[in-house]
């Protein structure tokens, strides 16, 4: 797509499940802040807003003006390192405190962390209350406020703890991308790469021409970006919601991701930095099976390095404690590791591994 063609106008997406109701994405610049955006929870009785004191200092203010029904405002203290279940059990003790029942509604205000933790509390409490996202970073809104994974992470691994449970609505206002500091940005830019590696080489290709007005922020740029992202994950969720089959391309770059993240403790690297160095390290697998070309890999790479992410373990980080911790990821099994690889831009599959030797040889040597 020619860049001047991105359209401005708000879009709507709607996901259908054959499990559940369907998600509807509203995706704009300003939404936020229409009432007309909020029509849907008309004649809700109880709404709880769970949030950070950052989010809740930029936007709290901004959405409790304009939410149609008085919000009770959750707060949660920023940080991946409280995505546990000691914060969610805090949240479900207020939530019974003030009496919510089965019809109320769960508003998720901030990035991946408030959505999947208070996504979560929205799955569970009373087994299963509603559930609006709104997401604030850019990898909420390209990733995880769509689909319907929520999860709290335990020591020993990322999500270990978590079920299935679609919103019912995502808001995306993508002018609350402004106020992002550049690199939680760059974090979520990793996402989008991720979307064109596993499916969309035209994607691809339009962050390689657009890398300026992407990192500048450009209103069209984010639209389309956004827009695309949103798009591809709901084609895939759609067609596979609980992650049996074509789902588990979108953990690309997780398998080694989740390991270094954990290893490096919660917090110290970004999840998107974390996934950026693993979809690194799931190509030069790639490479080494013979699925994939050097070019292809370095392109890749390159393209990572000047969204100004990393692509390299950092120094700190010992080869041994990652695959200990990869050993905990959901994608493993005693014997195997499952990955996600690459055959050319847009070509992906998801295939076990049993070489240990080599995706610890390949850990080594990016360390
Ligand atoms: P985050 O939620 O920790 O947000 C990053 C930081 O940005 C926080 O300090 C937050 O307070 C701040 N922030 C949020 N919105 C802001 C804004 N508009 N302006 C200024 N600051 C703002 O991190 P994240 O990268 O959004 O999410 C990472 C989490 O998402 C991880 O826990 C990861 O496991 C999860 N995740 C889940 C899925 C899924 O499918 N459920 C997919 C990908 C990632
Ligand atoms: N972020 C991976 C998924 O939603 O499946």
């Amino acid at each position: 797509m020619v860049f001047e063609e991105v359209d401005l106008k708000a879009r709507t997406l709607t996901i259908n499940f054959a499990s559940s109701k369907s998600s509807t994405v509203h995706i704009g610049q300003g939404i936020l802040a229409d009432p007309e955006t909020w029509t849907f929870l008309n004649g809700t009785t109880q709404l709880a807003l769970i949030t950070n004191p950052t989010v809740r200092e930029l936007y709290g203010e901004l959405i409790q003006r304009v939410l149609p029904h008085n919000a009770d405002v959750f707060e949660v203290n920023d940080g991946e390192e409280y995505k546990t279940l000691e914060s969610y059990t805090a949240l479900v003790d207020s939530l019974i405190r003030h009496q919510y029942k089965r019809n109320s509604s769960i508003v998720a205000l901030g990035g991946g962390v408030i959505g999947d933790l208070a996504g979560f509390v929205a799955a569970t409490y009373l087994r299963g209350v509603r559930l609006i996202q709104v997401p604030t970073t850019l990898l909420a809104q390209v990733d995880s406020s769509v689909g319907g994974k929520t999860a709290v992470n335990h020591i020993r691994g990322k999500n270990l703890i978590g079920a299935f449970h679609q919103p019912e609505h995502v808001v995306i206002d993508t002018t609350t991308l402004d106020s992002l500091p550049q690199r939680i940005y760059a974090e979520g830019l990793a996402e989008v790469v991720k979307y064109g590696v596993i499916d969309d080489a035209g994607l691809f290709c339009w962050i390689e021409r657009n890398q300026e007005a992407i990192l500048a922020r450009d209103p069209r740029a984010l639209q389309h970006a956004v827009t695309r992202s949103c798009e591809i994950k709901a084609k895939i969720v759609e067609r596979d919601e609980l992650e049996s089959g074509v789902r588990m391309l979108l953990n690309f770059g997780h398998t080694y991701g989740h390991g270094i993240e954990n290893a490096a403790g919660y917090g110290k690297l970004l999840h998107g930095e974390a996934v950026s160095i693993g979809m690194v390290l799931e190509l030069e697998l790639s490479v080494r099976l013979g699925l994939c070309s050097r070019d292809t890999a370095d392109r890749v790479k390159r393209l990572l390095a000047s969204l100004n992410l990393p692509t390299r373990l950092p120094n700190a980080l010992a080869a041994q404690d990652i695959e200990s911790a990869m050993q905990h990821d959901k994608k493993a099994t005693d014997t195997q590791f499952r990955f996600v690889l690459v055959r050319n831009l847009g070509n992906a599959v998801a295939d076990y591994v049993s070489d240990f030797g080599l995706i610890r040889a390949i850990l080594m040597e990016t360390s």
